[in-house]
């Protein structure tokens, strides 16, 4: 038969991976490094000509950690181009630099985003981290029909003195990026006249104020932010999901016209000035982790959607916020409190809780599920707000209630003093992890 003849003595020098169909070569090249890829060209015709066609194309440099000597740089360059250039798919589909180097002198980042450009790269992945002075990335490369994707990482300095144009542009992640100045940030902003989803990572390295954010495209807004004197104006009509995370305090956030928001994670830990809840009413879900001293509660908005909320249980206060939303959220599914997380808790000696006036619409109609991550069964404020969940939750089918690190003896303790409570819903199941 054929096919024993083949698979005959010959066995060990046949090359059976070059058999595969092209189309599963080029998904394996495309998960390797373009290193090996160059590394496999060698094996046969085949895998010389799929290198010029696979469709990820990852280089990436590291002087610090290997001690490569300056002429690896320059020789690094040289692959990089040489590789474009031999390029032969119609689109590239994914270029991603990343360039640690002492000597900036010895590589023109510019000219090899040039050619990548010329290929119609549609996602580029940016990281150069040089000693001396940022790289400005080139301002012709700004001006762009083809880019789909655009991710900067560590230290590129963006100078953006005119309105760009980057019209096919759906995702920007900004992690660490220097800005000339504010105008810079609005100008690549407005540019992008189709962005949907948008990362802005600061981490103190930059100098503008105001960070300004209106994209009427933008659909997912993500901020993460230590810086202490930021401020943020945010205007996106059809933004559905937004997150902000900060360690320190923000000055202020401005957020309007987000009536489409249908999500929202809140994390700070320290001051925000401004009545950021105000501009959440519209949303389905949210994750709220700050504290109720910090902000101003929104007097007369109702959340008339709110179905899911998270609240974290260990900033100062916090229960006074959980009073508040429950009161202003009348159709309330689903609460999940999450106990103390070290980091947030403050020195400060935290005040009593007030139960609401009267029992809370979502409470006595539309609560089903309750869960409290890392119960505080111990405390007395934890306490009575667990007890007032459950004996003035009509509708509750299931309270789960968590705690870490307990011996068996507290474990009943917990356990048999929820029990004892007297519960608004009789069908509501009890679970303890
Ligand atoms: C880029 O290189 C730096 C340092 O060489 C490294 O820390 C980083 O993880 C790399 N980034 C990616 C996405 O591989
Ligand atoms: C350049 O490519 C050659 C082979 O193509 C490889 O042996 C060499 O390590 C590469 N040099 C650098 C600095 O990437
Ligand atoms: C929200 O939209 C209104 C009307 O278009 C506009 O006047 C206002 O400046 C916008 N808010 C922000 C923060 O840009
Ligand atoms: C609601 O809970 C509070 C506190 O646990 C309790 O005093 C009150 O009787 C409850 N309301 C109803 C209607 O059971």
């Amino acid at each position: 038969m054929k096919r024993c003849k083949t698979c005959g003595p010959s066995l060990r020098n046949e090359d059976r991976i070059s058999e595969l169909p092209e189309a599963l070569l080029l998904q394996i090249l495309s998960l390797l490094p373009t290193k090996d890829v160059t590394a496999t060209s060698v094996l046969s015709k085949r895998w010389k000509s799929l290198k010029k066609i696979v469709p990820n194309l990852e280089f990436i440099y590291n002087e610090r950690n290997n001690l490569e000597s300056e002429s690896d740089l320059e020789r690094f360059s040289n692959n990089v181009s040489r590789h474009l250039l031999s390029y032969q798919a119609p689109v590239l589909q994914s270029f991603h630099l990343n360039v640690s180097s002492y000597d900036e002198g010895l590589i023109d980042i510019g000219v090899l985003l040039g050619i990548a450009f010329g290929l119609h790269v549609r996602k580029l992945i940016l990281e150069v981290y040089f000693d001396v002075d940022s790289f400005t990335f080139p301002r012709n490369l700004f001006n762009c029909g083809t880019l789909e994707t655009l991710e900067f990482r560590a230290f590129i300095l963006l100078d953006v003195p005119s309105q760009v144009c980057l019209k096919s542009l759906k995702t920007l992640h900004l992690h660490d990026v220097e800005y000339q100045d504010a105008k810079s940030v609005r100008n690549l902003l407005s540019g992008c006249v189709n962005l949907e989803n948008l990362v802005v990572d600061r981490n103190g390295h930059d100098c503008v104020k105001t960070f300004t954010i209106t994209v009427p495209s933008l659909k997912r807004l993500t901020i993460l932010d230590d810086h202490y004197h930021s401020k943020y104006v945010i205007n996106a009509p059809s933004l559905k999901y937004l997150k902000i995370q900060g360690a320190s305090c923000f000055r202020s956030c401005l957020i309007e016209n987000v009536s489409e928001l249908v999500e929202a994670n809140i994390e700070i830990l320290y001051a925000i000035y401004e009545n950021i809840l105000e501009s959440l009413t519209s949303v389905k879900r949210l994750s709220l982790s700050i504290s109720p001293l910090e902000v101003t509660f929104p007097t007369g908005s109702i959340f008339y959607k709110l179905v899911y909320l998270e609240l974290c249980a260990c900033r100062a206060d916090w229960w006074n916020l959980l009073t508040l939303m429950l009161d202003t959220s009348p159709n309330l599914e689903f609460l999940k409190l999450i106990g103390p997380c070290h980091k947030y808790i403050k020195p400060v000696p935290w005040g009593q809780w007030n139960q609401p006036k009267n029992v809370p619409e979502c409470l006595l109609h539309h609560l089903e599920i309750f869960i409290w991550k890392d119960y505080e069964w111990q405390r007395e404020n934890e306490k009575e707000v667990a007890n007032y969940i459950l004996r003035n939750a009509s509708c509750l089918k299931k309270a789960t209630f968590s705690k870490r690190g307990l011996n068996s003896k507290e474990r009943l303790d917990m356990v048999e003093d929820l029990e004892s409570v007297v519960k608004a819903s009789s069908t509501c199941q009890l679970v303890f992890k």
